[in-house]
């Protein structure tokens, strides 16, 4: 295909790395250097030292590959991909929160925005926040913000108590316990794996609960053969690429993030060529946003 072989070629010219997220679309996936979930792509970016970053996947995850690099160019190649759910946390809101909840250790989910991140203590990942939660003392009040079902099912796993912001995946939320129990009549032998993003109730109902990363290497390792999916549909072009011998049934169809697959082959050639869109952040916001990720990185 001529567009792939210009965007290899501008690639190649410009010393680029391509991140993409497990969502993308199947074709972007296809020409990335690497594929992963939020934590693996964090530290891509960490330890990339890559002049040039093309960050296929949402906002703040190109946000989040410019703190972790920020001498490198990061391309964010369609600024409309944006995370609803990290716009549920203001940096305003947890400044007033922390001044009526004196004590409170913040932690923030990394689907948050940079200028978020530069009020909170620590970040996870779905791929280490159960880790994460468990390292804090215990002695002081804990506020998971912004996904409460994320928060609510790691205070259900570790039997602590967490203070929830009302924040929520919209595309994981429509996943219903009705779903599972519908899908394993179809399919009584698949396993059910969902992300950790959906409600406690179909968590409940679930095998396992996942980060994407996670997903992918239960079902690669695992000697089971079917699987039920309840995340968004884009992983299923990763799953059945790496596992062809292996059937895997979307739990939804619908179960779709409009805004990871925002981003085409021709944003990324367009950006790749005119060297833009940016990301850019402003130096408090690249020192102060930094901390709880480097934290993360620690735990
Ligand atoms: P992962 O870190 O598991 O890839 O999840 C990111 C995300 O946005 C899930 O909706
Ligand atoms: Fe945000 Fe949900 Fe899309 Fe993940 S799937 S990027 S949490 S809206």
């Amino acid at each position: 295909m001529k567009i792939v072989e210009e965007i290899l070629e501008l690639k190649a010219r410009r010393n680029a790395l391509l991140l993409a997220h497990n969502y993308t679309r199947p074709e972007v996936q296809d020409i990335a250097d690497f594929v992963g979930d939020s934590l693996e792509l964090s530290r891509k970016a960490a330890e990339c030292h890559a002049p040039v970053i093309v960050f296929c996947g949402v906002r703040f995850m190109a946000e989040t590959a410019k703190l972790l690099s920020p001498t490198s160019i990061v391309l964010h190649p369609n600024p409309k991909a944006g995370c609803p759910m990290a716009e549920m946390a203001s940096p305003e809101e947890i400044r007033a929160y922390r001044a009526s909840h004196p004590g409170t250790q913040v932690v923030a989910y990394v689907n948050t925005t940079a200028a978020t991140k530069t009020e909170v203590d620590i970040c996870c990942t779905s791929g280490n926040a159960e880790k994460l939660v468990a390292s804090l003392p215990q002695n002081r009040p804990l506020l998971f913000l912004p996904d409460a079902n994320l928060g609510a099912n790691i205070a259900g796993k570790l039997g602590r108590k967490i203070e929830l912001w009302p924040g929520c995946c919209p595309t994981h939320n429509k996943i219903l316990p009705e779903h599972i129990k519908e899908a394993r009549m179809r399919h009584p032998n698949a396993v059910v794996l969902v992300h950790p993003e959906c409600l406690p109730a179909v968590v409940a109902l679930a095998d396992h609960a996942l980060s994407t990363g996670g997903m992918l290497r239960f079902v690669h390792d695992s000697p089971q053969k079917e699987f039920i999916i309840g995340t968004e549909c884009g992983i299923l072009h990763r799953m059945r690429k790496e596992n062809p011998e292996k059937a895997f049934h979307p739990l939804d169809p619908a179960v779709v993030c409009p805004n990871m697959k925002r981003i085409t082959l021709e944003d990324v050639l367009n950006s790749l060529r005119d060297m833009r869109p940016t990301v850019e952040l402003d130096d408090e916001v690249l020192r102060r946003a930094r901390a709880p990720i480097d934290k993360m990185l620690e735990v």
